[in-house]
């Protein structure tokens, strides 16, 4: 399974590409807002440090806005993924971007049905968002093994990347279900690494061995 990063934020970028964690970048609307900076010189400098897949959004609402956008932030780099909300005008403009070998993703994938329409119009990603829908009492991962299972009944390429990550249960739930790329805050990324014992284990080992200096001093 490919980790993502769900951020925009590059000191979190820049240390996740540094410890080899870093297979691909989730922005959106809201991420990059929390930046305060220039939209296309961010995405220049994430695309800088991250090879992989980097997801920058269209915010326009109508089909050419959209294709425009795409194309002005497919130019930055060649790694840039548009993301393209879900619906009837957003899956207009996949088809046209994909059509020009833009990849693009499509996000905001709240049902597997909207996952196959997305997949059939030849979308590269498909972004279903799992917490928001725990959030609403809904099951979010059912969402992606049905839409996988689909995916896989159809012979269709899109690749899931599992959204809207809240807690480490998630990633071990979408690693299980065999989910290909799973995309996470940082916060939800560094507590992947924690874990009491190995903690413990470091401390006692350390203790262990200057023990050992001093006797043999
Ligand atoms: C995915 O690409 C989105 O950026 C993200 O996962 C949304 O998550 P949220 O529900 O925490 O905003």
């Amino acid at each position: 399974m490919k980790f993502f990063l769900d951020t925009a934020h590059m000191p979190d970028i820049r240390k996740a590409a540094a410890v080899g964690v870093a297979d691909g970048v989730t922005t959106n609307p809201t991420l990059v807002a929390k930046e305060k900076r220039d939209f296309p010189t961010l995405v220049g400098e994430i695309c800088s440090v991250v090879d992989g897949p980097v997801s920058a959004e269209v915010t326009a609402d109508d089909v050419e806005g959209m294709v425009r956008e795409g194309r002005a932030l497919a130019s930055i780099a060649a790694n840039v993924v548009i993301k393209v909300p879900f619906g009837q005008v957003g899956l207009q403009a996949v088809r046209a971007l994909e059509r020009e070998k833009i990849h693009t993703n499509v996000t905001l994938v709240f049902s597997p049905l909207q996952a196959l329409l997305a997949a059939r119009a030849g979308a590269s990603y498909i972004s279903p968002f799992i917490g928001r829908l725990d959030d609403v009492g809904h099951r979010g991962m059912e969402v992606v093994e049905q839409t996988l299972e689909i995916l896989s009944n159809y012979d269709l390429h899109a690749q899931v990347i599992v959204a809207s990550v809240r807690h480490p249960l998630h990633v071990l739930e979408a690693a299980l279900i065999g989910a290909p790329i799973v995309t996470v805050p940082p916060s939800v990324l560094w507590k992947l690494f924690d874990h009491p014992l190995t903690e413990a284990g470091i401390a006692r080992f350390k203790a262990d061995w200057s023990g050992l200096q001093e006797t043999l001093r």
